[in-house]
This record gives structure tokens, C-alpha cells and sequence, in this order.
């Protein structure tokens, strides 16, 4: 088989991390190849690589046999390779069109000749069966068309090789599918496609070779034939698998939050959430499930106070807290894990022991009678949820940039449940971190679950959500369409009330 791209003895180094190590590594042409790994395993860096965006310390990498100098992603284009990134690169205000043609040559909207670019455009989404309207607004599209449309701009730019960059992780399982539909489509016509991502079971449905990435090391590469996803999860993770969640539901009668007929309307007026309703007790996993976008993220922003509502209330044990300012509500006993952990939960080049006291500056045992923050106390709580969590860090000092995704979440989870909440509110908390640490925050949820906590979880990851939560609500457009009780249902049932196809 010819090789579309080979890489030899490619190394690259951050400062205090080695991201890939003398990695070998053959793509053979027309197929679909997979990366996996835990986060932090080097694979966005190997693609990096590949696509001109960051230079190797060393190593030998050719495109079709040529052995090629990756200086910028145009290099790389030239030499027919194009990457889709995981964070969608495009501009709301744009059409699809405009968008395809953006940046192609120095041709302004004025002088650029339409008629043949539509033609040209259109005939590449034929070929590949894309489902694509040209016309459209990028704002008017969803996630999963998004996506298309940025792999349309690089086969527009006659990428013979793509690479996917964690395309899943965005995507709900229908959509999946149809990514999946379109990938083969591609092959079919000659394409090679490099797939990286940290489902075991996605890559062995769509991929016939799998590269295996721990600790910037290439483990190995197998054929996807005859591999049990046991055997690529031990190869991933170095030891035994983490044994699937099981959930046993103890809620208790005490309520802990109540909500009642929440509306608001966002700065243009336009509702972002209307009518919401619900109670959560004590020993209660309540899951929010919805397409991102739907409103869940701003009801979780009225719960602690950031975002206002127009009318409702909201109640935490006794206290009825819609006058209460953010501080107050926190007080009161809610921690928070927020989505982005990197922009929302830590100051990056602050030391663990400086991010344990964020948003909790007003608690007694951080106060003093001078204006500095006891420090003493601080250490204290660092060590006991470096402990607790299992985070790998030569120690409490290090800032929080040095350590792994992982690693960083579980901070960050440690933390929030350090001065025992009342409610927990928890925004993707197991988002792009790799299976141990996944396992290690499940099992902590769950068991402060037990001992009393409610939590309120909102997850893109349906398998997350299932396995944890004692009761989902959908929410679809602003609205609670279905409330569902996970030992019931599976996440294609889930997606399709999400998307609005199920009511
Ligand atoms: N620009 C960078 N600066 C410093 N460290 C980086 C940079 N990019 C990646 N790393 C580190 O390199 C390692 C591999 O990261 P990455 O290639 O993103 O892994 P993956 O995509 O498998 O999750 C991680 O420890 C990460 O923190
Ligand atoms: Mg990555």
C-alpha cells in the first residue's frame, strides 16, 4: 500500500514535557486511521506537526512519499494536507459560501467571480455527499453542519489527507453517524483520514488502523480487526480498565434547591430559557442534557447569580436567594465546577495553593485580621485535595499550567467539594481528560452523593450523564421538553430529544 504519510523519529519537547517522544508512524493511503490516547498523550501535538502549526525538535516526516518541511498549515495544504480543528474557525456572519472561499486567494467579495466557485464548490459536495446549503448563515447552522462545512473548506483546498481533531467530542450520537457516513463517503473517494479521538468504541467502528499515544510515546499501531476495546483501553492507559459506573440511588427527601417558573431574556431581548421548574434533593444526581446552546449554561449562570431572570424563583434549603449577590449564594454553601476549567476554574500560572482559595477569599477559615489570606489554611486545603484527587504534582507550589488536563480537573473537582457543599453544580466535569481521571471524579461524585450533596450535572457526554445522574431533563430551546429516568433510556434516545425530534 502506498504511504500517505510517513513519520520517523519525530520529537518535540515543552518545557517540562516531552509531548512526543521518537514517534514512528505510517498512515497508508485511502484508509481511515485513528489516534488514540488519554489527554495529554501527544496526539494534538503530532497532528500540530503534521500540519505546519508547530515545529519538531526533530524528525523526518514525507507526504506521499515526498519527504517534506512543514514550516506553516499552507505548506502543509500545498502538499495536499488539511486539518479540522476542534473549535469550529468560522464567523457567524458569513453565508456557507463565504465562508469556503474565505482566505483562498487575494480575490476581495467585490471582484471574486461567484458564479464559478459556486459551481466548483457545489460539484465537491456532490462528490462527497456532503449535506450542505451554501446559502445559509454559519449562525443558522448546528454543530454537526458546522463541521461539514469545515471539511468542505479543506477539500475545497484539495486536502487529499484530513485530519479530525477530536470531531466527536461536539457532536451528539446522531450526528456521530452522520460524520460517520460522510468519513466513509470520503474514503471511498480516495481519502485518507487520520481521526483522533479517546472513544475506544468509535474508533473501532469507524477506523481500520489505530495508533495507540500514552505519555508521548507511540504504544503501538493494530489493525482495528480482532482488537477488543479491553486490550486498546490497557494499551491507552498502561494498566487494568476502571470498572464501569453502577449506579445505586439513594435520594432522600429533603430538598435542597427549587426552582420555580424561571424565565430570562438575554442582552437582545431574546428568551434564552423560559418557564423552568424543578427540585433537587439531598443524594441527588439531577442531569441536564441539551445541545449546547439551549439554555442550560445561562440557568446554571441565574442559579449562582450571574445571569438575572426576568421572573421566578430560586430556593436553596430555607433560603428564598434572588436578592442574593454571588458571594452570598456561595456562602450559602454551592461550589461550582465550571465548563472550561483553563478560563473559568484556575488561574493557570497561580500555584495550586493560591487557586484553593478562588471565589472562597470570604470564608472564615480564610480570613485574617490583616487584609493577606491565611495561608497556613490554604496549604492545608491544597494538600488535602492533592491527596484526596490523586493529582500528580511534584507538590502544592506548582502552578497549575504544569499539570495535565487531567490532573488540573481533578483539582478543580477537589476543591469544590473540599468545604462540603450543600449543592454542587457541575458543567462538564469530566471534559477531554483521559479514562483514569474520569473514573477517579465519577467515583468522588458519586460517593459525596451518598453522604448527602446534590448535584446538579450538565454533561455533553450522554454516557457520562446516563451513568450518573438519578433523574435527566431535557432542555430544547430554552424549554424542559421531557424529564427521563436514565436506567430507561440509551443516548441515541436521549439525542433525539435533544435535537428535537423526539417531544
Ligand atoms: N504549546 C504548548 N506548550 C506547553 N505544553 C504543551 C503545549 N502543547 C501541548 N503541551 C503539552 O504537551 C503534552 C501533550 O499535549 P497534547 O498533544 O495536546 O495531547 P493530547 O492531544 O493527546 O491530549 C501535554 O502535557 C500538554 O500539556
Ligand atoms: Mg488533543
Amino acid at each position: 500500500m502506498n504511504k500517505a504519510i510517513s513519520v520517523s523519529k519525530i520529537t518535540k519537547s515543552f518545557p517540562g514535557v516531552l509531548a512526543n517522544s521518537d514517534i514512528n508512524l505510517e498512515i497508508n493511503e485511502g484508509t481511515i486511521h485513528a489516534i488514540v490516547g488519554e489527554n495529554g498523550a501527544g496526539k494534538s501535538t503530532l497532528m500540530k506537526i503534521l500540519y505546519g502549526m508547530v515545529k519538531p525538535d526533530s524528525g523526518d516526516i514525507a507526504i506521499f512519499d515526498n519527504k517534506t518541511v512543514l514550516n506553516s498549515p499552507k505548506d502543509a495544504i500545498d502538499s495536499g494536507l488539511g486539518m479540522v480543528h476542534q473549535h469550529f474557525m468560522l464567523a457567524d456572519n458569513l453565508t456557507v459560501l463565504e465562508s469556503v472561499i474565505l482566505g483562498i486567494d487575494k480575490a476581495t467579495f467585490k471582484n471574486i467571480n461567484l458564479k464559478r466557485y459556486t459551481s466548483e464548490i457545489t460539484e465537491v459536495i456532490n462528490k462527497y455527499n456532503l449535506n450542505i446549503d451554501l446559502n445559509k448563515n454559519i449562525d443558522e447552522l448546528g454543530v454537526g453542519e458546522k463541521q461539514r462545512v469545515e471539511i468542505l473548506k479543506v477539500l475545497f483546498r484539495g486536502a487529499k489527507i484530513l485530519i479530525l481533531d477530536e470531531p466527536t467530542a461536539v457532536l451528539v450520537p446522531q450526528e456521530v453517524d452522520e460524520l460517520f457516513n460522510n468519513l466513509r463517503d470520503l474514503k471511498n473517494n480516495g481519502v485518507t483520514i487520520i481521526f483522533i479521538s479517546h472513544k475506544l468504541d468509535e474508533v473501532l467502528e469507524i477506523a481500520e488502523d489505530i495508533s495507540v499515544m500514552r505519555g508521548g510515546i507511540m504504544v503501538n499501531t493494530v489493525s482495528a480487526d480482532g482488537i477488543s476495546k479491553k486490550d486498546l483501553a490497557e494499551m491507552m492507559i498502561g494498566k487494568s480498565l476502571p470498572k464501569p459506573p453502577k449506579r445505586q440511588s439513594s435520594i432522600s427527601t429533603s430538598e435542597i434547591l427549587s426552582i420555580e417558573n424561571l424565565s430570562a431574556v438575554n442582552e437582545n431581548g431574546k428568551k434564552v430559557f423560559e418557564n423552568i421548574s424543578f427540585k433537587l434533593n439531598s443524594s441527588e444526581i439531577l442531569g441536564i442534557a441539551g445541545v449546547e446552546g439551549n439554555g442550560q449554561r445561562e440557568i446554571v449562570e441565574a442559579i449562582i447569580g450571574i445571569h438575572n431572570y426576568e421572573t421566578g424563583t430560586i430556593k436553596l434549603e430555607n433560603n428564598t436567594i434572588d436578592d442574593f449577590s454571588i458571594r452570598e449564594r456561595l456562602n450559602l454553601g454551592i461550589s461550582f465546577i465550571p465548563e472550561d476549567r483553563q478560563a473559568q476554574a484556575l488561574i493557570m500560572d497561580m500555584s495550586l495553593t493560591n487557586n484553593v482559595i478562588l471565589g472562597r477569599q470570604s470564608l472564615a477559615k480564610y480570613k485574617t485580621k490583616l487584609t493577606t489570606v491565611n495561608l497556613t489554611n490554604a496549604a492545608k486545603a491544597s494538600e488535602s485535595v492533592v491527596e484526596n484527587f490523586d493529582v500528580k504534582t511534584p507538590n502544592t507550589g506548582t502552578i497549575a499550567t504544569a499539570l495535565s488536563g487531567g490532573n488540573q480537573q481533578k483539582y478543580v473537582v477537589g476543591r469544590e467539594l473540599e468545604d462540603n457543599p450543600t449543592l454542587l453544580i457541575a458543567s462538564q466535569p469530566t471534559r477531554g481528560i483521559d479514562i483514569g481521571a474520569q473514573a477517579l471524579i465519577w467515583e468522588k461524585l458519586r460517593n459525596t452523593r451518598d453522604e448527602g450533596l446534590g448535584v446538579l450535572l450538565i454533561s455533553a457526554d450522554l454516557e457520562e450523564l446516563i451513568g450518573l445522574s438519578d433523574r435527566i431533563v431535557v432542555i430544547y430551546q430554552g424549554q424542559f421538553v421531557a424529564e427521563l429516568q436514565p436506567e430507561e433510556i440509551t443516548p441515541e434516545i436521549l439525542g433525539s430529544y435533544m435535537t428535537g425530534l423526539k417531544k
